[in-house]
């Protein structure tokens, strides 16, 4: 899929159009994606647009980005098409990984709680899945105590997630202690893995667009994990996201961005702990407050 789209990026690049394709086709597809999903896509996207909305427009069977367009508003599997097709889902296992040993030493703090954990832009399931096997470690338990929520806007990114098989290569930087969560395709299966049981039944997956108003995940959660995707969003939706985040997080708990994004701006609601990890300033006032008081 993700080699396909590379491909039409190309040819875009020769300048070999199917379809025409003007300004106002893209700010069409810009202002839809960013209502929709608050993925703000700038000019220089305009190729990876018409690429990867051609592909669209050739499987429909239309002819036209306009054509295309018009029909989208009232077509809700091709709307759902539309989204999977602009997201980005670029992740790997335990990427950043200065994240992962954090979340061991918190979870270990936990001990004898049940802990409830949210990656909410969880892509093709690599980032959940390495959370599962940081508890098991964590634990040193097949089974820890530890339930992990997994949501993501994008469906054929959370069908590859659900069924937690991936290409040899994706687990080839990885330590000799995680290989062992992964069990090697034989014969039709050769060059591929697959997470074993233990790990998977540790994380749920669900569709879940962080713009939606209503979202089908109940607090307290004691660690949220939302790496990599606010970088999409401009910064008052940011801001909205963090703002919610904050009272469905539990007061020690952690909130893990990604390496490029910053809550500078939200010290009100969330406290630098380490490198892109935010405890809930919630913490410190109450913390503040018992000094306080004794
Ligand atoms: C670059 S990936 C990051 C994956 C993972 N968190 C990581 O850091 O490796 C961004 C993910 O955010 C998802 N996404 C984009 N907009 C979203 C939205 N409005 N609601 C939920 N997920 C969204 C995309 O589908 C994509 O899978």
């Amino acid at each position: 899929m993700k080699s396909q789209r590379t491909n039409d990026d190309a040819q875009m690049k020769d300048g070999k159009r199917e379809y025409a394709f003007t300004r106002r086709d893209f700010d069409r597809v810009r202002t839809l994606i960013r209502e929709h999903a608050g993925i703000h896509l700038n000019d220089t996207k305009q190729d990876m647009v018409y690429s990867r909305i051609a592909r669209r427009i050739r499987s429909t069977r239309m002819e036209t980005f306009q054509e295309y367009l018009d029909a989208l508003e009232n077509n809700t599997d091709e709307w759902e098409q539309f989204v999977n097709s602009l997201t980005t889902n670029l992740t790997s296992f335990f990427r950043e990984g200065y994240h992962f040993p954090i979340l061991a030493d918190f979870l270990r703090s936990k001990r004898g709680e049940r802990i409830r954990i949210w990656c909410a832009a969880a892509s093709t399931g690599e980032e959940p899945y390495s959370i599962a096997m940081t508890a098991i470690q964590a634990f040193d338990n097949a089974s820890p105590p530890v339930e992990i929520i997994a949501t993501d806007i994008d469906t054929h990114a959370l069908a590859v997630a659900e069924k937690g098989i991936y290409p040899l290569e994706r687990i080839k930087r990885l330590t000799p202690d995680k290989l062992t969560f992964f069990h090697k395709g034989v014969g039709a299966n050769a060059g591929k893995v697959r997470i074993t049981k233990e790990v998977r039944k540790l994380v749920t997956f669900r569709k879940l667009n962080l713009l939606e108003k209503n979202w089908d995940v109940q607090g307290p959660l004691d660690v949220i994990f939302c790496r990599n995707v606010l970088i999409y969003f401009d910064r008052p939706i940011q801001r909205q996201l963090v703002e919610r985040f904050s009272p469905l997080l539990s007061s020690d708990g952690l909130l893990f961005i990604g390496h490029s994004e910053t809550l500078a701006q939200d010290k009100d609601l969330f406290k630098l702990r380490g490198k892109t990890v935010y405890e809930n300033s919630r913490r410190s006032q109450s913390l503040a407050r018992s000094r306080h008081a004794a």
